[in-house]
């Protein structure tokens, strides 16, 4: 039995940081990109300047969540085997097995408890799947920004885009990624909750302090 009774160190600060300021990043592109998709305010007087301060709240942000992203990225090489990028992909033999088992107890379909202290099969490949969705917002996003917006850095960060891809599919994209992350957000409270229910080994606290309680039933990743 590994780890009884013991608390472990699992999601290191730049891991929790990085989750806490993008989950808040999230919640801020949501509420002005569906403004600038929908203004659903009208301003009466032009002081009130409505739109520009959400594109402007909606772009600060847009740097502060690349820049999470990259940090959260750089973590899974040089943080602990908890952070490791190589969890977001299991797709060794063993790995898919325990994706299967794992994907049955979400499904309600078996009540084999996935104990682990870091992510398990389901939860890694999750993540990755969430990243590459976040990757196509910044994408994008700056494909948007880089119609006004000239310079070699607004071209990588996703002005390229323009040229497989037409500005309105982009915007429409754009704009349907964000109800993607928002379900994904309600199902991942919700699994989230789930989870430390059946386990009891501090799921939900551990994304706050870093800490999990180890039951010592799990095989330690
Ligand atoms: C609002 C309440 C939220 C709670 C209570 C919460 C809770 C948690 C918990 C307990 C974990 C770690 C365990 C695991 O699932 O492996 C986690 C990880 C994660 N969550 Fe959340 N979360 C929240 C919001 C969000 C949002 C809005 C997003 C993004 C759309 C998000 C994305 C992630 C990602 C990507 C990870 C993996 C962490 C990593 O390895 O970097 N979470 N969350
Ligand atoms: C680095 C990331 C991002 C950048 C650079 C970015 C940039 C932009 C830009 C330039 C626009 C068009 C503004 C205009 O026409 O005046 C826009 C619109 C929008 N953004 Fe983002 N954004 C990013 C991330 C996100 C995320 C993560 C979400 C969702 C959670 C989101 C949701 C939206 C929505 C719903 C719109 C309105 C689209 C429409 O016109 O229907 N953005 N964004």
């Amino acid at each position: 039995m590994a780890n009884e009774g013991k608390r472990v160190y699992t999601w290191e600060l730049p891991v929790r940081f990085t989750h806490w300021i993008i989950a808040l990043c999230i919640f801020v592109f949501s509420i002005t990109g569906f403004y600038i998709g929908n203004p659903f305010m009208y301003a009466i007087s032009s002081k009130q300047y409505i739109m520009g301060w959400m594109r402007f709240i909606h772009f600060v942000t847009a740097y502060v969540f690349l820049m999470c992203v990259i940090i959260r990225i750089y973590w899974g090489f040089m943080g602990n085997k908890y952070a490791c990028i190589c969890a977001w992909f299991p797709f060794s033999g063993e790995k898919l097995s325990e994706l299967f088992s794992v994907l049955k107890f979400y499904l309600f379909l078996s009540k084999k408890v996935p104990y682990t202290v870091g992510h398990h099969a389901l939860s890694g490949l999750t993540y990755l799947i969430v990243y590459l969705f976040f990757i196509f917002e910044i994408a994008s996003g700056f494909a948007l920004y880089s119609v006004n917006h000239h310079g070699a850095i607004w071209y990588i960060l996703g002005g390229w885009l323009t040229g497989a891809m037409s500005l309105s599919f982009i915007r429409l994209y754009h704009h349907l990624v964000m109800y993607v992350l928002l379900s994904f957000t309600l199902v991942h409270v919700y699994f989230a909750l789930y989870s430390d229910s059946r386990e009891k080994n501090g799921l939900m606290i551990s994304i706050f302090t870093g800490y999990k309680f180890s039951s010592g039933k799990e095989s330690d990743l």
